[in-house]
């Protein structure tokens, strides 16, 4: 098996220091046998499902029977149990025919032939701290109270100032957007670094905005009213380098004011390299804390509290076993890729940087963030679960397109049948949350001291198994991607679907296809974690009711469908025009039916929202007069 990145880990920072990455300073290997440590060094790509599975053809075949087994009884658990069971005693077999001629070596070769999968050892996360739980608690206690003082002293009308990274993200526009009509925040200070605009063709650089130029043109999209604009301020920076890469002159200008930090820019990528996600990441991560830790120890300061936006995936892959808020455990089924492998170390610097330096920090974790949970509105977004959804879209698109001979229709039918197998289990559950809901809870939490020291997932109770997300695929998109069993399709189908694209002369198609389902398939096979909620609505007091992810997944179908054309409409102001007249019709339909817009039943929100606007300008047909009526 190929080993990615399999050499020591040293990422290069952007100042081109030699940063120590290696997982060692988060995680040990540790032997089953003695329970002592291993000192022989971690590679990252040792902590990726994929250096431990399919590595025989009978493993394989066990994993695609259990797959099925819990697909006719419905009893993971069970299931489970029953491959431990058959592991175990294949290796005791293999193990009594070494002991009875002599030879570990025949018994480990034996084990080789069957499959059976026998480490011996195991990872975990280094302890945060060797201070007792009760003087942890007790730390804690005094932080919380100490945040809490500090926002007394400000009064009923905090004034609070915030410093936020990721400002130009999904999640960071949806802040702009609410902390909008905020009326504790008085100003949000937003980190940015420049952008270089490529042609999207050649790629030529066309031009590099400045910070400056990224903030006006945010707001402009957003289109706040005018009074609020007042509130945002853009500084150049980067998370990457020390001090976030702010000017000193903005630094101490910052020191005197801000009451909190909100960390939000991450590299939200599945395929990126172990390297590029520990720099965005981790060191992304230790660089906001350190800026924080100064703001609350510089005299005078007014520093509150600093907010830290991980994800729930920080668990792993767990299969099917409780994922709880605030302990956190090296998963037994490892991570599914680096974004949450050092995600999870982030979370650990940040634990560290509370418990041992005594910083006042907050941590929101949230699920696989979709758009808004009414409209479906994401300005612009494609990554994540949109991407797979688009990609279904204009595979369906491309292939409705009427073919001119024969040959072509053929050719057409035979990529369909390849083309929307997607991997996924039936029974696999996705915990899907609107970002609204995401930013609710990050903003209640400046004025709650009680969610420092805490882990809070931001997350939902209603989660949407593969199964209901094809369904409404169908009902939405008019594509009938079928699901197939992720151990075959990985191990079969994909190959054979690659070859046979190829031939077809659909290379791009090809890859695309291999993309999404190395980086998607985990996600929606058997036994995903599912991540308890309890603190957003205990200690945020967030609405006890969390949004209806059937409904909210239905919307961005919609919304890919109609507003983003499947991503094929990529320019920023025009998605931000699109969007504002979504907003309105879905207002519209919902007066006009009774119905929450997500409830409509597909037929009739097709023929209503065709009545109202020209799908393809996207732009509101004009009214029809109303009918008249006949003389009698
Ligand atoms: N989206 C999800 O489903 C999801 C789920 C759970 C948790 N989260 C967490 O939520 C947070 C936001 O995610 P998102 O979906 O909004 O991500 P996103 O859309 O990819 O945005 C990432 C943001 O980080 C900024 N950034 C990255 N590297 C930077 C650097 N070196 N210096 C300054 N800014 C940098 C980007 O700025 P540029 O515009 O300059 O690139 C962008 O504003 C992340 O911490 C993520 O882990 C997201």
């Amino acid at each position: 098996m190929a080993r990615p990145g399999g050499r020591r880990s040293r990422a290069r920072g952007a100042t081109e220091d030699v940063i120590d990455s290696s997982p060692s300073r988060y995680i040990a290997r540790v032997s089953t046998e003695t329970g002592r440590e291993l000192h022989d060094g971690i590679e990252p790509w040792e902590l990726l499902v994929h250096a431990h599975r399919d590595n025989h053809p009978v493993e394989v075949a066990a994993q695609f029977l259990a797959s099925r087994m819990i697909q006719l009884t419905g009893r993971e658990a069970l299931v489970r149990r029953g491959l431990r069971f058959v592991n175990g005693a294949a290796a005791q077999v293999a193990d009594l025919a070494g002991a009875a001629v002599g030879s570990d070596a025949l018994a480990r070769a034996a084990k080789r032939l069957v499959g059976v999968t026998d480490r011996d050892y195991r990872f975990h996360f280094r302890e945060t701290t060797h201070l007792s739980e009760a003087e942890v608690k007790r730390r804690t206690d005094q932080l919380q109270h100490d945040a809490a003082a500090r926002l007394k002293a400000r009064g009923p009308q905090p004034r609070l100032r915030v410093l936020l990274t990721g400002a130009t993200g999904f999640l960071g526009k949806e802040i702009l957007f609410q902390v909008a009509t905020d009326r504790r925040v008085e100003e949000i200070v937003a980190v940015l670094r420049p952008e270089t605009v490529r042609d999207p063709k050649t790629k030529e650089v066309v031009r590099v905005l400045s910070p400056a130029e990224r903030g006006a043109l945010l707001l402009q999209r957003l289109k706040l009213p005018k009074a609020a604009q007042k509130k945002y301020r853009f500084v150049a920076g980067d998370i990457e380098q020390p001090g976030l890469g702010i000017a000193a002159e903005e630094v101490a200008r910052l020191r005197d004011a801000l009451t909190h930090v909100v960390h939000c820019a991450a590299s939200v990528s599945f395929d990126d390299t172990y390297e590029n996600s520990f720099r965005a990441n981790v060191l992304g991560s230790r660089n906001a804390l350190a800026f924080a830790l100064e703001l609350q120890e510089a005299e005078g300061s007014p520093f509150v509290q600093h907010i830290a936006i991980e994800t729930s995936y920080i668990h792993g892959r767990q299969k099917a076993s409780f994922a709880a808020e605030e302990s956190l455990a090296f998963p037994r089924h490892f991570y599914n890729n680096y974004y949450e492998l050092t995600k999870a170390m982030a979370s650990i610097e940040t634990d560290r940087f509370m418990i041992e330096r005594g910083l006042r920090v907050a941590q929101l974790l949230p699920s696989i963030v979709i758009g808004d949970s009414r409209t479906g509105n994401n300005r612009g977004d494609t990554k994540v679960v949109n991407a797979p959804i688009n990609a279904f879209g204009r595979a369906q698109e491309a292939l409705s397109r009427p073919g001119q001979t024969a040959g072509e229709r053929v050719r057409g039918w035979a990529v369909a049948q390849v083309a929307q197998g997607f991997p996924g289990d039936p029974s696999a559950e996705l915990n899907l949350v609107p970002v609204d809901r995401v930013v609710e809870g990050i903003l209640a939490a400046l004025t709650v001291p009680e969610a420092i020291g805490n882990r809070i997932h931001l997350a939902t109770d209603n989660r949407i198994r593969s199964q209901d997300m094809l369904r409404i695929c169908r009902e939405e998109l008019d594509v009938a991607v079928r699901l197939t069993d992720p151990t075959i399709y990985r191990n079969l189908t994909l190959p054979l679907v690659r070859a046979t694209l190829e031939k077809l002369g659909e290379p791009k198609l090809a890859n695309a296809l291999e993309k999404l389902g190395t980086i998607f398939g985990g996600y929606s096979e058997w036994g995903q974690p599912i991540h308890k909620v309890g603190n957003d609505v205990r200690i945020l007091g967030l609405a006890l009711r969390r949004p209806n992810t059937e409904h909210a997944f239905r919307m961005l179908c919609r919304h890919n469908r109609y507003v983003q054309d499947f991503g094929k409409v990529r320019d920023a102001d025009e998605i931000a025009r699109r969007e504002r007249l979504w907003d309105e019709l879905c207002t519209e339909l919902e007066l006009e039916t009774g119905h929450e817009v997500g409830a409509i039943e597909p037929a009739e929100f097709r023929a209503l929202l065709r009545e109202k606007l020209d799908v393809v300008e996207f732009v509101r047909r004009p009214a029809r007069p109303p009918a008249r009526r006949r003389k009698s």
